[in-house]
């Protein structure tokens, strides 16, 4: 039986290429170029299956050309608003994608751009290795400590709920807004809020983990963070289309938040230098599930999902 052609468009790990390269006739990308949309359309076109990152973008004129070969997109991603799910469903294109193996490791991220924020560890860091530490008091470089503070999530789903529990290892208290309240299993103690106002209130460190759908655009803004306890501090580990930067910016300049910590941005690859030149912010480039074992989890999952399709069983993870 001939093996279905799969295109992966990014460079993944050697393991997870390895198995694709077993079970499927495949197009890699060993330079790890990021394809325009003309040349991703192109390349979709000569193949049953691909395999893309949260980098390749599915629009609606995207998924009008790719057809009709193309049956499925299974995202390396936890992440689906680089795909517009409704045309790939009117296209008939199954959609899947990679939850739960990423939780461990965002949650991780969000920890450190928690405590690098709250204790200034870009600013410690430049000034070392610009070679200006040259001076050092008890009212040096004071920050701000978590324990004891009250950690908000805003979309208490996998991640929300892993990043939770690693909040409750620094002794914080938990509190979340979330579409539907979570059975108390899940709750774990945690304070739920109906509303996002109830939720901002009383959130010393607000952390964002719901999805970039199109009503959550934007949902951290002016209005929102004058609602936040004065001198918060806002942790982004989910997508940089939440928050609009114009407005954070304004808050960590006007000292109305403490800090920040961001690990994505409205323009990636890139991020917004203006909020990288502020001193009270931690930064790092889109690398919540960057660790090895994520990255072949993640590889494996894709397949997994791609191998149910093939098999002509329902992948695990299909969101169209
Ligand atoms: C990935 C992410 O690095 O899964 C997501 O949605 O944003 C990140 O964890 C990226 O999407 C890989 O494609």
């Amino acid at each position: 039986m001939t093996k279905p052609k799969l295109f992966i468009a990014r460079k993944l790990r050697a393991a997870v290429e390895a198995r694709a390269a077993r079970d499927y006739d495949v197009v890699l990308n060993p330079e790890d170029r990021l394809f325009s949309a003309e040349e991703l359309v192109a390349m979709c076109r000569q193949v049953d299956a691909v395999l893309p990152c949260h980098s390749e973008r599915f629009s609606a004129e995207v998924i009008a050309q790719v057809g009709p070969r193309l049956k499925i997109i299974a995202n390396h991603s936890v992440g689906t608003d680089h795909v517009d799910l409704v045309a790939a469903k009117a296209a008939g294109i199954v959609v899947t994608n990679t939850p739960d193996v990423l939780s461990d490791a965002t949650a991780e991220i969000a920890m450190l751009c928690m405590l690098g924020a709250a204790r200034r560890g870009a600013e410690g860091d430049a000034m070392i290795r610009a070679g200006q530490w040259d001076f050092w008091s008890p009212a040096f470089m004071v920050g701000r400590q978590v324990t004891g503070k009250r950690f908000g999530v805003l979309g208490m789903g996998r991640v929300g709920q892993v990043t939770a529990q690693r909040a409750r290892g620094f002794g914080m208290e938990v509190h979340y807004h979330n579409r539907r309240r979570l059975p108390a299993h899940l709750e774990q103690g945690a304070v739920f809020h109906e509303t996002l106002e109830g939720l901002l209130a009383v959130s010393d460190v607000l952390s964002l983990h719901c999805p970039a759908t199109p009503e959550n655009m934007g949902v951290i803004n002016a209005r929102t963070l004058a609602l936040l306890p004065d001198r918060a501090i806002v942790v982004n580990t989910a997508r940089g289309g939440l928050v609009d930067e114009a407005a954070l910016i304004a808050a960590l300049r006007s000292g109305k938040l403490f800090a920040a910590g961001l690990d994505v941005f409205q323009t990636e690859p890139g991020g917004n230098p203006d909020i990288a030149a502020l001193p009270n912010v931690f930064l790092l480039p889109h690398i919540g599930s960057a660790t090895e074992e994520t990255r072949d989890a993640m590889g494996f999952r894709a397949l997994d999902n791609l191998d149910a399709f093939f098999a002509g069983t329902a992948p695990g993870d299909r969101v169209a």
